[in-house]
C-alpha cells in the first residue's frame, strides 16, 4: 500500500484533522494514483496561519535569497522532469510529451520569477517641492490563496507560487482533487530547496467548502483562481463581499480563422494541435474554425484526414496523440454538448462517441470529433466544452469573421491563418482576445508575456511575465523629505 499523500502545513506533512480521505485516479485505466487526505475548513484554517507566522520572515528575506530557493527549484524540476511528467499524466491524461510540457512551463516560469529577485523595479521620481525624495516600492500583498485546476497540474500552480513568492507572499495552495499527488510532489519540491516552513502550504481535498473556507478567511488578502467561469464568478462575489483582491482565468470560446488564402497544410496542423491537444482540455483549446468559403470544402476534407490519423489511448503509450478526458463527468459533459450540437442541427461528420471497447473499457476516452454547419448563434460554438470537439463555421470575408470571433462571451486567445499582411495586421487590430496569434494555433503562450483573458475570460488582471508581479503585489510610495521644515505639496506654490 502506498504512502497517504498529505497536507504540508508549517513545514510538516500533515493529515487532515477530520481523518478523511480521497482516491487519484488514472482517468485511463482506473487505477489508484494515490490516497489523499481529505481536508476541511479546519485544515484551511491551520495552513492559513502557518502562512501568516511565515509572513514576516519571509517577506524580510532578500529577494535575491527568495530568487535563489526558485533558482534550485527550477534545477530540481528539471532532473525530476520524467517523473513528474508522468505522475501528471497518470494523474490527468494528457499524453506523456504534454506532461513534460507542463513541467518544462514550470521550470520556464522558476527560472524567470528567480531572475526577478534581482529586478522587481520600483521607481524614483523627481519630487514638487526641494529637498523631497520620491519612490515607490513592490511589497507583498500577504498571505496569498491559490486555487487551482486539474489541466495543468503543475505549470499552473507554478504561474501562481513563484510570482507570488518572489514578491514575499506566503501560499495556500489548493489543488483541484484530480491532480493532488502533482500538487504534492511540486510542493515537496520547494520544501526540498529551502522554502522555509510556512511559506507555501498545501491543503488537499475533494470537498468544494475547502476552496470557500479559503476565499471567506479573513486573513487570505488575494485569491488566484483558474477554473470554469462560474466558479470564478462565485469567487469574484464572495471576495467582493470581502475586499478582497482575485484574480481570475476562466473559460475560453477560442477560434482559429482560416482565409482563403492560408497555408492550408499549416493551418491544419494548428487546427489539430489546438483543438485535441490535451483532448480539447485547455482554456486556450480551439473549438471553432471560422474558415472563408472559398476553402471550407478542402480544409474540411483535410482536417478529417488528419483526424482519422490521431491515436487514442493511454497517454503513456508511445505514439498517442490524444489521452482520456479527465473523469466521468467531463465525459458526461461533452457527450451532452455533442447531443446539444445534434439538435441544434449541427451536422455530425465525425466522432461524437465515448470509446469504451478494448483498451478504452478502463478510461474517459472520447473519439475526436467534427461539427460542420455550425453558425454563431449556436450553443456550441459559445459555450465552453472542455473536450475534443471542434466545430466549423463558414465565412464570406475576415470582416465578419473578425465579427464572430468577437462575439462571444469569453476573450482568451484567437489565431488567423493569412499571407497577406494587410489582413494580419488588421486581424491583429481588431480581434477583441488578450491573445493572438498569426500563423499558429490557439495554445501554446510562453511564460514571460502576459497572459489571460478579455470578458468573461478574466477579471482585468493577466498571469505570467511581468504582468503577474502586478497581481501579486502591492505599489508602495514613500515620500522623504529632508529639508527639515514642512512642506506642502500643491500649496507652496506662488
Ligand atoms: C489553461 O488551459 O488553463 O497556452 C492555460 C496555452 C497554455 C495555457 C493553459 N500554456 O495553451
Amino acid at each position: 500500500m502506498k504512502a497517504l499523500v498529505k497536507n504540508y502545513i508549517g513545514g510538516r506533512w500533515v493529515g487532515a484533522q477530520a481523518g478523511r480521505t480521497f482516491d487519484s485516479r488514472d482517468p485511463a485505466t482506473g487505477e489508484v494514483v494515490g490516497r489523499c487526505v481529505d481536508s476541511g475548513p479546519e485544515d484551511i484554517e491551520e495552513a492559513v496561519n502557518a502562512a501568516v507566522a511565515a509572513a514576516d520572515g519571509w517577506r524580510r528575506l532578500p529577494a535575491p535569497r527568495r530568487g535563489e530557493i526558485l533558482f534550485r527549484v527550477a534545477e530540481r524540476l528539471i532532473r525530476d522532469k520524467d517523473t513528474l511528467a508522468r505522475t501528471v499524466t497518470r494523474e490527468m491524461g494528457k499524453v506523456l510529451a504534454e506532461g513534460k510540457g507542463d513541467v518544462q512551463e514550470a521550470i520556464d516560469m522558476a527560472y524567470y520569477m528567480a531572475a526577478e529577485g534581482r529586478r522587481q523595479f520600483g521607481l524614483v521620481v523627481p519630487s514638487e517641492l526641494p529637498d523631497k525624495s520620491a519612490q515607490c516600492v513592490r511589497e507583498p500583498v500577504g498571505v496569498v490563496g491559490l486555487i487551482t485546476p486539474w489541466n495543468f497540474p503543475i505549470a499552473i500552480p507554478a504561474w501562481k507560487a513563484f510570482p507570488a513568492l518572489i514578491l514575499g507572499n506566503t501560499v495556500v495552495l489548493k489543488p483541484s482533487p484530480e491532480t493532488p499527488v502533482t500538487a504534492a510532489l511540486f510542493v515537496k519540491a520547494l520544501e526540498d530547496c529551502g522554502a522555509p516552513p510556512g511559506v507555501v502550504n498545501l491543503v488537499l481535498g475533494s470537498r468544494a467548502e475547502l476552496g470557500e473556507a479559503l476565499v471567506r478567511h479573513p486573513t487570505v488578502a488575494l485569491i488566484s483562481f483558474t477554473g470554469s467561469t462560474a466558479t470564478g464568478g462565485k469567487v469574484a462575489v464572495e471576495a467582493a463581499s470581502r475586499f478582497k483582491r482575485t484574480a481570475l482565468e476562466m473559460g475560453g470560446k477560442n477560434a482559429i480563422i482560416v482565409m482563403e488564402d492560408a497555408d492550408l497544410d499549416l493551418a491544419v496542423d494548428g487546427i489539430i494541435w489546438s483543438a485535441f491537444g490535451t483532448t480539447g482540455q485547455r482554456c486556450t483549446a480551439c473549438s471553432r474554425v471560422i474558415v472563408h468559403r472559398e476553402v471550407k470544402e478542402r480544409l474540411t476534407r483535410m482536417v478529417l484526414t488528419r483526424m482519422a490519423t490521431l491515436s487514442v489511448g493511454n497517454g503513456l503509450k508511445p505514439g498517442m496523440d490524444v489521452g482520456p478526458l479527465v473523469s466521468h463527468a467531463q465525459l458526461e459533459r461533452v457527450q451532452q454538448y455533442v447531443q446539444v450540437g445534434q439538435e441544434e442541427s449541427a451536422r455530425l461528420l465525425t466522432g461524437g462517441k465515448a470509446l469504451s471497447e478494448g483498451e478504452y473499457a478502463t478510461g474517459h476516452f472520447f473519439a475526436p470529433t467534427l461539427f460542420d454547419r455550425v453558425t454563431p448563434s449556436m450553443r456550441i460554438a459559445r459555450e465552453e466544452i472542455f473536450g475534443p470537439v471542434l466545430g466549423l463555421i463558414e465565412v464570406t470575408d475576415l470582416a465578419e469573421a473578425i465579427a464572430i470571433n468577437n462575439d462571444v462571451d469569453y476573450g482568451l486567445s484567437t489565431s488567423v491563418y493569412t499571407r497577406d499582411i494587410n489582413r494580419a495586421q488588421r486581424a491583429m487590430r481588431d480581434i477583441r482576445t488578450a491573445v493572438v496569434y498569426i500563423n499558429a494555433g490557439t495554445i501554446g503562450s510562453e511564460v514571460h508575456l502576459p497572459f489571460g483573458g478579455m470578458r468573461r475570460t478574466g477579471n482585468g488582471h493577466r498571469e505570467a511575465g511581468q504582468a503577474a508581479l502586478e497581481t501579486f503585489s502591492e505599489w508602495k510610495t514613500i515620500y522623504v523629505d529632508y529639508s527639515g521644515r514642512l512642506q506642502r505639496a500643491q500649496i507652496d506654490k506662488e
